[in-house]
């Protein structure tokens, strides 16, 4: 493929970037796929099913498993869907997107979601930080709310269909599940244990279903083409597309929609220009941070959430940090690892602590102050934390630190005094 190979965009294709203008997306390609869940509103899940549409916040869960847990509780109750636009991990910058220039498509999927498992309640919940993505939400819901649509939806459902756009704290631990629910219920938003499930207990003490806004954004486009055109635009086994949030010493940073399942060399080579200044390619952090890494002999693998896992590394959010020959590991995993230390909510002492203690350690080391007992301790770490802790920001932190451990032994090794 060469470097001018036309990117295989449906949710961020060019010409489908009219703001606010509900009647321009009306005209392209949306309402269809509306119009169908109207008329068949009972085969949407189905649907969304065949097609294998997973979570795209990072977890890659299929979507239509926790659509049917909602959708099998009562309907005589508000039942509500928050749209997850919080995005704040270092290196996501896909959802923004989304919002802004596309708050249509958006919208579409969390109305045929809604649909499906008779919410009635939808919560666009946006990063007060991207005041684009929420001006744009904002005028875009008033758009929708002078259609007919809303009427023909609360029809079906027995209930209004009502939006609320709401500002998140722009804090990253606001963007856990359960954190939103405390926060779009005005409190801080401190992760919840669980049982009880969102889908059983969740805002306000309703079923409530939380989807990432890419995975809404191309529930409209299933719901109009078909399962079976959604599988081919992926490669191999890997269906649909994906939105993969290129940074670091690549020559083209950028948001790139490409096949889901496209090799990370092509994601670098073909679309991010390449190496900057030519050099040579040490380490990618995927899925922002809060994963493992992945290193030049992994440049063939299929970005989709199996081949990525088969790595030993997690395509999370789609994010690909590249870093070159010449940059500091332990500087690198000292920086993200202060990031997960001060966004910790601080319920878990293990959390609280265990963040912070790895994050001073780090910092010894990479200064050349650190002793083998040091990174004794650090590797430790790596071994009683993770699980202990409510969330999984934790985890995410242990796994970034031992990725770089199992990697980049000698360079935690060198600094080291003796
Ligand atoms: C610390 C932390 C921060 C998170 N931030 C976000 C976020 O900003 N946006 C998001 O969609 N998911 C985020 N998630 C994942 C959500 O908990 C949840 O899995 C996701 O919104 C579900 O959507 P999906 O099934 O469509 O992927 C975060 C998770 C953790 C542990
Ligand atoms: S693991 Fe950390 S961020 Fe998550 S709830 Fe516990 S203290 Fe808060």
């Amino acid at each position: 493929m060469s470097q001018n190979s036309p990117l295989n965009q449906v949710l961020l294709h060019p010409d489908r970037r009219f703001g606010a203008d509900l009647d321009a997306w009306l005209i392209d390609v949306g309402g269809d796929g509306l119009d169908n869940a109207i008329t068949n509103p009972e085969l949407i899940i189905p649907t969304i099913r065949d097609a294998k549409l997973l979570g795209l916040g990072g977890s890659g869960f299929p979507a239509h498993i926790k659509w049917e847990f909602v959708a099998n509780e009562s309907n005589d109750q508000d039942k509500y869907l928050i749209c997850n636009g919080n995005e704040d991990e270092p290196g996501t910058f896909k959802d923004r997107v989304l919002l802004q220039e596309t708050p249509h498509q958006v919208i579409e999927g969390a109305m045929i979601t809604a649909l499906a498992t008779g919410i009635n309640q939808i919560v666009f919940y946006i990063n007060p930080h991207l005041t684009g993505s929420l001006e744009a939400m904002k005028e875009a819901v008033n758009q929708w709310d002078e259609t007919q649509y809303i009427n023909q939806i609360s029809k079906i459902l027995g209930r209004p269909l009502e939006f609320y756009v709401v500002a998140s704290s722009g804090l990253y631990i606001g963007g856990e599940e359960t954190a939103a629910l405390e926060s779009i219920e005005g409190k801080f938003p401190f992760p919840r244990g669980k049982p009880p499930y969102p889908a059983q207990s969740g805002l306000f003490g309703s079923p409530t279903l939380i989807n990432n806004t890419e995975t809404l954004s191309n529930v409209s486009h299933i719901l109009r083409n078909g399962a079976e055109w959604f599988a081919n635009q992926g490669e191999g086994e890997a269906n649909g597309t994906k939105i993969f949030s290129l940074s670091g010493d690549v020559l083209h940073p950028g948001a790139y929609e490409l096949p889901m399942g496209t090799p990370l060399t092509e994601l670098i080579h073909n679309y991010g220009g390449g190496m900057l200044l030519d050099r040579k390619l040490k380490a990618v952090f995927t899925g922002g941070p809060s994963n493992t890494i992945l290193t030049p002999k992994d440049l063939d693998v299929p970005l989709d959430f199996n081949s990525v896992q088969e790595r030993r590394s997690s395509l999370g959010t789609g994010a690909m940090i590249v870093i070159s020959e010449g940059t500091g590991i332990v500087r690198r995993v000292t920086e993200y690892v202060s990031f997960f230390a001060n966004s910790s909510c601080g319920q878990c002492p293990s959390c609280k602590t265990g963040t912070y203690y790895a994050s001073q350690l780090l910092s010894r080391i990479d200064s050349g102050a650190g002793t083998r007992a040091d990174l004794d301790t650090l590797i430790n770490l790596t071994r009683i934390l993770p699980g202990s802790g409510r969330c999984h920001l934790l985890d995410g932190a242990m796994k970034l630190l031992d990725s770089s451990l199992y990697h980049f032994m000698e360079e935690y090794e060198q600094p080291l005094k003796l």
